[in-house]
């Protein structure tokens, strides 16, 4: 049974809010703030919809949302299966909607949720849509590296293409609970693999394609895949990635353990390399192009129990091993496309553009499940937000006349000191609803991009949430209330966020401490991959009864929240989780290096930096280079190629 409900201080918030009105005039509020009103608080400063939006907003008032919230978390089954029956389900899941031991001191922790109930994702994101009438809508506008190299796949189009893929894996031996690493950059085929693998039953687990080879097969070396799809090579900005030669070293390193990969999918990126230049193992590699256009462009559906999994995500834990986050369908299914719909207001004329890698849970909650879920249009861009140069989001929005455009502080912050004549020359006036995620957005880079990129017009929905969450946990739903810049503001419907102190005792209104959840909701993880036992100990062990997400948190007087970061062992870099362990480990590995102790440091624009105490091997003496060297072994083994300069290439390279 679910724990009894204190009135939370921010529902009586919202209650207490419910009398205000809206209008666009509010804005000029802010505005006046900016100028130098300087007598307000930061946490006094509200910024409303303008009436327009609210009204047509599928929560236009602080009323509606308490009616939804209310019923959320006090009859979580009724609220949603209501919504979980919009989707198909071949079979209708049993008597009970869900089940949860959220509590590690009654025993094994356990969440499921449309337990018995048969579907397929991607089914609901395709066929469900085209039945619907939607076959000849696009659903991806694909965006290349180079200005001018694009081009579009309607939601028809899209379904024979994951059909073509779904047959060949078939083909290939790949069966339902099978796992498929994918390794690709954001080509079209990226999310088409994603598609094919739900598809049939198998569970993908995309790999960042920056990881470097020795993540990759870590990753691989864990879930042991069938079969990796890659591709050749990718530009991004003005470099060329040779993700093949990846693939080939970690596919290396991983039958060197005993975990033998048979099929290496590839495809022929043919704008970054040709064909002919890729080093080729034969028997083992295959090239994309050259099988799946002869397979037929229908494929059945293998329908899986809502708890059956959808996907492996490895993210940075405290310790040196990355943690196989798995995710299930139905919940999943459901809490994506509910998540999307309602946190951006997404309308079926909306032209949607996230930022994000598919290689993050952003990209798979946010740039392929829940809008194709909803039937929306969704820009992918392979390149650089820099490239050409820093105008490049705003030729991208007015291109293609996207009007909810979802990206990370960082890129904000980067953007922010380039200087505003960057984005004042572009007309940005499709854009509706803006969105920010990874990190806390401070203020000042929430007002610019609230005044400058959306013209003082569009509401950003600042997402907090965690790969583990699988979905927006908190979160601004546009049309609904004020928001203050900074702030992520509340939880969405069925989350019931805590705050705690170091003892784990819930405290009650303004306040300050850990921020847990209290009972689950459909998106979250169910376990990590191959280690119940660390699941637990991670999440549900430091406040037993709770889910601990590892971030700290404070409620002002108003009730809205405010995340402050981890307090645990991650650091954030530009919206990037990783582990202090995992560079401390890269570090020891130089045989220079014969200590090290990483933390993180406030950074004006990756929101923090990695700082790295070193005792150097006695006799060894400190140089410049050996600093490097020290730099270049952290990340060439553990990190991304692009963190820390995947914005900032310019002016970065090699600090
Ligand atoms: C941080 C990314 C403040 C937080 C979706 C969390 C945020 C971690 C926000 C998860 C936000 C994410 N405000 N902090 N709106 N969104 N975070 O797993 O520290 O890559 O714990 O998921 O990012 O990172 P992850």
């Amino acid at each position: 049974p679910r724990k009894n409900l204190t009135t939370s201080n921010h529902l009586r918030h919202v209650e207490s809010m419910a009398h205000l009105p809206s209008g666009a005039g509010r804005i000029t509020r802010l505005n006046a703030l900016i100028l130098g009103d300087a007598l307000a608080s930061e946490e006094d400063d509200l910024v409303f919809p303008s009436e327009v939006l609210s009204t047509q907003a599928h929560v236009s008032s602080p009323q509606k949302y308490l009616e939804m919230y209310q019923r959320s978390v006090h009859d979580p089954s009724g609220f949603w299966s209501d919504i979980a029956s919009e989707f198909y389900w071949r079979e209708k899941w049993g008597q009970q909607v869900y089940h949860e031991n959220f509590d590690v001191r009654k025993g094994k922790i356990k969440i499921e949720w449309f337990k018995g109930g048969m579907t397929n994702i991607c089914y609901n994101c395709l066929d469900r849509n085209i039945e619907s009438g939607k076959g000849d809508k696009t659903a991806i506008y694909w965006e290349g590296n180079e200005p001018g190299l694009d081009s579009s796949m309607t939601y028809n189009q899209l379904l024979a293409r994951v059909c073509q893929l779904a047959n060949y894996l078939k083909d290939v031996g790949v069966h339902k609970g099978d796992a498929v690493v994918i390794y690709l950059p954001m080509l079209m085929e990226l999310p088409i693999a994603m598609l094919a693998c739900a598809r049939i039953g198998a569970i993908h687990s995309v790999v960042f394609a920056g990881f470097s080879a020795e993540s990759l097969a870590q990753r691989i070396i864990d879930c042991r895949p069938k079969v990796v799809i890659t591709c050749n090579a990718v530009r991004r900005g003005s470099k060329i990635i040779y993700l093949k030669e990846i693939v080939d070293s970690a596919l290396l390193e991983s039958a060197q353990k005993g975990i033998v990969t048979d099929v290496c999918l590839t495809y022929e990126n043919e704008s970054a390399m040709k064909k002919e230049m890729t080093k080729w193992t034969k028997g083992r590699d295959i090239w994309w192009q050259d099988v799946i256009l002869k397979y037929p462009v229908t494929c059945d559906v293998e329908w899986v129990d809502a708890e059956d999994p959808l996907f492996l995500l490895y993210t940075s834990g405290s310790t040196g091993k990355p943690k196989g986050v798995l995710h299930t369908t139905g919940g999943y299914m459901v809490y994506t496309a509910t998540t999307f719909k309602y946190a951006f207001d997404y309308k079926p004329t909306d032209i949607y553009w996230c930022t994000a890698d598919c290689g993050w849970i952003t990209g798979h909650s946010y740039v392929t499940y829940g809008p194709l879920l909803n039937g929306a249009t969704v820009v992918v861009f392979e390149g650089a937000p820099n490239y050409p140069d820093v105008g490049r989001c705003w030729d991208i929005v007015d291109k293609y006349k996207v009007s909810i455009f979802y990206t990370a502080p960082t890129l904000v912050r980067s953007l922010m000191r380039e200087g505003d004549e960057h984005v004042s020359r572009y007309s940005r006036k499709s854009l509706r609803v803006l969105g920010s995620v990874g990190e806390p957005i401070n203020p000042s880079a929430w007002r610019w991009f609230f005044n400058v990129i959306g013209d003082a017009r569009c509401p950003i929905s600042d997402t907090w949430w965690q790969t583990e969450t699988g979905g927006f946990m908190i979160t601004p739903l546009p049309g609904a209330w004020p928001q203050k810049p900074g702030s992520a503001t509340f939880p969405f419907f069925g989350v019931q966020p805590v705050i705690v102190d170091e003892k784990g005792v819930e405290i009650e209104g303004e306040c300050s401490g850990y921020l847990c959840v209290k009972s689950s909701w459909p998106g979250a993880f169910r376990t990590l991959h191959g280690d119940h036992e660390r699941y637990e100990t991670t999440y549900f062990s430091a406040f037993p009864g709770y889910y601990f997400s590892g971030d700290g948190c404070s409620r002002d007087k108003d009730g809205y929240y405010w995340l402050t970061g981890r307090v645990d062992d991650v650091i954030n870099v530009s919206g990037h989780r990783i582990g202090t362990a995992e560079v401390e480990s890269a570090l020891v590995s130089h045989p220079q290096c014969a200590e090290a102790a990483v933390v993180g440091v406030e950074h004006e624009v990756k929101g923090q930096g990695i700082y790295a105490f070193v005792t150097i091997v006695e006799g060894v003496p400190y140089s410049d280079d050996l600093r490097k060297s020290l730099v270049m072994v952290v990340r060439n083994q553990r990190l991304t190629r692009y963190i820390g300069h995947q914005v900032f290439q310019r002016r970065e390279v090699g600090k």
